[in-house]
């Protein structure tokens, strides 16, 4: 300050007050002070002559800062205006069955022979499609629907979904009809809460005081339905819609028919279906290619091959209607394109963000006093399973902690004893029972406990839209026939795994809790995605990227269906079909699986032996 004392001579004197300054520098002082009074009474003289205007300055000068706040606000308010990219594809690890956007659009500027379809009158043409250069590509039906991506002010632009409205027989009668669904279970109480089944009361602490409910692992058909209620881009408009629900409950209609009925019987509904849709002018767009339902069951209650009444099942999965649509089951079939595994439910079916976000939090700090626990039974009409071999360990070992479910002990079916052993494990022990997966993986996840899988079909193969590519970033695979063959220690080969690696795992597992439950469908989630959000993100991907292949003539030509498995591995466009290390894993078990009479058939009749057991 001192160095600019001419500059600012009044405030200067005020800040060197007491420091002794020259009579010159007063005078020149006293001279300026007079020079400021003479400035103001001028000052004043015009306020008093030009009022009006010089009031107008000064609010003008006001002006820049309200104008600052207005526009401020308009930059704040501005993202909300812009419209959202489309939610095409978020997650890199999901993509297994669909391009990235950019790959898309890269894609879109090939030349290729565009093929009209065939009910019109003009010739295939070869030439550069690009979206601007579209006329002749209005001969696809779906071209609205697949241009309100590049909508940018549509925030719901390639994300349309349209839902069938059945008749009520293919969904509603079924529930009030719920005493019929379950031979052994009355799944009137399951049907509860939108398909949530009853509240949990926290009396044990174990879970958190709202969101939770005794949910039947059977009850996906239903709480995917009302969950659908929810999205925000549903559409009344077929023509724009990137995708096509058909709420028909399939899961809950086989389960009434599974024991005891004629084939007849367990096809009809299926047969009815598949009849009413095809008939629906939007089957016409894409041969029910842009279809998807939902099944709440495994894939083989739906693959009956024979007309027999002794075979298992009914053939929904075969009808050839049925196998242009996508199928979510809770269990896919490795070797087969169109179905889809989606997770079990879980208890937990929270209603706002912050309900996911505690409950991470809680897992993230829970000290877990078990090395590994297992909850099941043993499987002893099963010669090559495991679980007994695993029991057998887990009661020899200190660091096991073991639901035994077998001996009438009840513990083993209540979701608190269950999750309170999966909060207090590192490791939860995942062998396949009577078909390859388990509900169990999912509520190990969602207790923060490491899943360990013995078989690739438990998981890996099955949830590739929801769980990380990378396996072993999450959870542990030891090979069956390690157990079985070699005798190998459970307890030895997790105490092998460093510390910091359990750590990362864990964190992993717990930050896949949101993509793993299914949110409360009578409320909404606000930013948070829940294992619907990802199955829809995936189905549009999916159907988004067929429509974009029939438009440039690619095809699948050496698609081998047997191989599923393994596209759903691979990235798309590098598709590699050699040798896999987990070939032992699929080839073996093939051929029995792939007829009715074989272990897969046996497989269901037993799930549905084990749902008796556990009620
Ligand atoms: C784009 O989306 C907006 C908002 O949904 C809609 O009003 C408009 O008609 C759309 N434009 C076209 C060309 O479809
Ligand atoms: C199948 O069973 C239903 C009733 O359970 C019966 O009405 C029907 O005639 C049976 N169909 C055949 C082909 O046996
Ligand atoms: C299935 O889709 C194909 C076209 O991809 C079509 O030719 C066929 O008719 C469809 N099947 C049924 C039953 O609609
Ligand atoms: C998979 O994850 C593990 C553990 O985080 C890591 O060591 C490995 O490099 C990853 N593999 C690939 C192919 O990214
Ligand atoms: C497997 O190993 C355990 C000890 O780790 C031993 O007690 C058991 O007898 C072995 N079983 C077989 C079949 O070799
Ligand atoms: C199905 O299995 C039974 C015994 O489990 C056998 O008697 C029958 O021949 C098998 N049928 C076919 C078509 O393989």
């Amino acid at each position: 300050m001192r160095r600019r004392p001419a500059v600012t001579p009044f405030l200067g004197d005020h800040m060197d007050k007491g420091q002794g300054r020259s009579q010159q520098s007063r005078l020149c002082l006293l001279a300026s002070l007079s020079a400021f009074f003479w400035l103001a009474l001028l000052y004043f003289h015009f306020v008093v002559l030009g009022g009006s205007s010089v009031i107008h300055e000064s609010t003008q000068e006001l002006n820049p800062v309200s104008l600052n706040a207005q526009s401020s606000n308009r930059n704040t308010a501005h993202p909300q205006e812009v419209p959202r990219p489309p939610k095409v594809d978020v997650h890199p690890q999901s993509l297994s069955n669909g391009m990235s956007i950019a790959q898309e659009q890269q894609s879109n500027t090939r030349p290729t022979t565009v093929h009209s379809s065939s009910n019109s009158q003009q010739k295939p043409i070869t030439r550069p499609t690009t979206d601007d250069s579209s006329q002749e590509l209005e001969n696809y039906p779906f071209m609205r629907a697949l241009r309100t991506v590049d909508n940018k002010s549509d925030p719901c632009g390639g994300r349309y979904i349209y839902v069938h409205e059945l008749p009520p027989r293919f969904n509603e009668d079924m529930l009030k009809e719920c005493r019929s669904l379950s031979l052994w279970t009355n799944m009137c109480k399951f049907t509860t809460n939108a398909g949530l089944g009853p509240p949990l009361d926290n009396a044990e602490g174990v879970f958190s005081n709202t969101g939770w409910y005794a949910t039947n692992q059977f009850a996906v058909d239903v709480i995917f339905n009302n969950r659908m209620k929810q999205y925000e881009c549903l559409t009344h408009d077929s023509s724009l819609a990137a995708a096509v629900f058909v709420p028909f409950y399939a899961g809950f209609d086989i389960a009434r028919y599974l024991w005891g009925y004629n084939t007849s019987m367990r096809d009809a509904a299926s047969l009815a279906l598949i009849d009413w849709l095809t008939k629906r002018p939007e089957w016409g767009i894409m041969g029910g290619k842009d279809h998807f339902l939902v099944a709440g069951r495994i894939t083989w209650d739906f693959r009956r091959l024979s007309d027999k009444d002794s075979d298992w099942g009914s053939k929904l999965l075969f009808l050839p209607a049925a196998k242009n649509m996508s199928m979510l089951v809770v269990e896919s079939s490795p070797w087969n394109m169109y179905d889809f595994g989606i997770p079990y439910p879980t208890y937990f079916h929270p209603a706002k963000d912050s309900d996911v976000f505690i409950w991470q939090d809680r897992m993230r700090k829970l000290e877990r006093k078990w090395l590994f626990c297992f909850a099941g039974a043993p499987r002893p009409g099963h010669p090559k399973s495991i679980r007994g071999q695993l029991i057998d360990q887990c009661k020899k070992s200190k660091v096991c902690k073991l639901l035994e479910c077998d001996l009438g002990e009840s513990k083993c079916h209540s979701p608190s004893s269950i999750m309170q052993m999966f909060q207090n494990s590192l490791f939860c022990l995942q062998p396949q029972g009577d078909s390859y997966t388990r509900r169990s993986a999912f509520d190990s996840i969602l207790a923060g406990c490491i899943p360990v899988f013995f078989h690739p079909a438990s998981a890996y193969t099955q949830y590739t839209w929801h769980l990380p590519k990378n396996y072993s970033k999450y959870s542990v695979l030891i090979p069956e026939n390690d157990v079985r063959k070699k005798n190998i220690s459970i307890e030895q080969w997790l105490s092998q795994i460093s510390p910091d690696q359990v750590k990362e795992m864990g964190k992993e597992v717990i930050k896949l809790i949101p993509r793993i439950i299914y949110a409360d469908p009578r409320s909404k989630l606000e930013t948070v995605k829940d294992a619907f959000d990802v199955a829809v993100e995936a189905i549009i991907r999916r159907v988004t990227k067929l429509r974009r292949d029939i438009i440039e003539g690619r095809t699948d030509d050496n698609f081998i269906e047997e191989l599923s498995w393994k596209y759903a591995l691979s990235d798309e466009g590098q598709v590699d079909l050699g040798p896999h290390e987990w070939d032992p894993f699929f080839e073996k078990e093939k051929d029995g699986k792939e007829d009715s009479n074989g272990s897969s058939a046996e497989a269901a009749k037993n799930s549905w032996k084990n749902e008796q057991r556990q009620q």
